[in-house]
């Protein structure tokens, strides 16, 4: 009697967890439940966290995608999901290739730079030149400068954090022996995270940076470093220059009214990376600032004034 009480247990227990339903995902990853809640959060309607509206499930420390959820967030998703995954089980690689097949799509990313160009049409854009560690190429990365503006006002409101406007873009153009060879974006979500974009040289769309030292695939390797939190050079040592690594070169080309070492460290935008964003483009901007100070508009005198600078 007992025996088969114990039976019919097990056996609505295997029931409700059905679990030949949903796919395993393996990222072999030290935070994967994070990368899941990047990866996963791109496909939630609206914008939301994938485990709230049950797209992924935890049990344990194993990770469940559930396709039919998925479908309802976007339908066909669901069934691609299942055909890349091999036996019921999600790798890193099929994770990757059915990124690269729907991720862009599902984000409603410009499919060309011009017309990524035309939805951040600013006018104003603080500019810097880098070398560093993601690519070989030189890149000039763009943040407007009203969205600077925006992230710093709300600075202390954030808990003395760097936090930009839902729907801000940084874009990087990538220099190759003065070719232009590339374009990579970041696009700010409200789930918190950003979106990443590649477009090649002829301004479309591309699933990977070029391989300059290796290819990048768009998003799935771009969250390591802008996750983590290792300390980048140039970053690292700014407002002073960088040691020369053995990697390449590692610079800001910027001159000395953008190096305030009083700004870099309020602000430790870097090593804080508040909002997951690497490069120190408001420590620039209030370096600026305060190097024309004499100069100033009303409100960008305020703006320092507020901050205590
Ligand atoms: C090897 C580490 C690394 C990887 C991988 C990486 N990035 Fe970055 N990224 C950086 C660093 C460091 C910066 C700061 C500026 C710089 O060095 O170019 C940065 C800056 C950026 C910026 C400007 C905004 C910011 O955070 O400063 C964009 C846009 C960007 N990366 C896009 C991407 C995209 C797209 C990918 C994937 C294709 C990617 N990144 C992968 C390290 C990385």
């Amino acid at each position: 009697m007992l025996k088969r009480r114990l039976l019919l247990l097990v056996a609505i227990s295997l029931v409700g967890c059905a679990p030949e339903s949903r796919i395993e995902v393996v990222l072999d990853k030290s935070d994967p439940e994070r990368l899941l809640q990047f990866y996963f959060g791109s496909y939630v309607q609206g914008g939301g966290d994938p485990f709230e509206s049950r797209i992924l499930t935890r049990q344990g420390r194993r990770f469940y995608a559930d396709p039919a959820v998925l479908d309802a967030h976007h339908p066909g998703l669901g069934a691609l999901l299942r055909q890349r995954a091999l036996k019921n089980v999600l790798s890193w690689d099929s994770l990757g290739s059915f990124l690269a097949e729907t991720y862009y799509e599902a984000r409603g990313l410009p499919p060309t730079l011009q017309a990524f160009k035309e939805r951040w049409s600013y006018t104003e854009w603080l500019a810097v030149e880098v070398d560093g560690p993601m690519t070989k190429a030189r890149r000039r990365i763009y943040v407007a400068e009203q969205s600077l503006r925006e992230a710093l006002q709300a600075y202390r409101q954030a808990g003395n954090r760097v936090r930009y406007a839902t729907g801000t873009a940084i874009v990087a153009d990538h220099y190759q022996d003065s070719m232009l060879i590339e374009h990579t974006a970041m696009v700010r979500r409200r789930d918190g995270f950003w979106d990443f974009v590649t477009y090649a040289a002829d301004g479309k769309l591309a699933p990977a940076t070029a391989a300059l030292p290796r290819a990048l695939a768009t998003p799935l390797q771009c969250v390591g470093c802008h996750f983590g939190s290792k300390q980048f050079e140039p970053e690292r040592s700014f407002p002073d220059a960088a040691p020369r690594a053995p990697e390449g070169l590692r610079a800001y080309y910027v001159d000395s009214t953008a190096r305030d070492a009083e700004v870099t460290r309020y602000l430790e935008e870097h090593a804080r990376r508040s909002d997951t964003v690497l490069g120190l483009y408001a420590t620039l901007y209030l370096s600026r600032l305060r190097a024309g100070r004499d100069t100033l508009s009303a409100s960008n005198l305020a703006l320092l004034n507020e901050l205590g600078l």
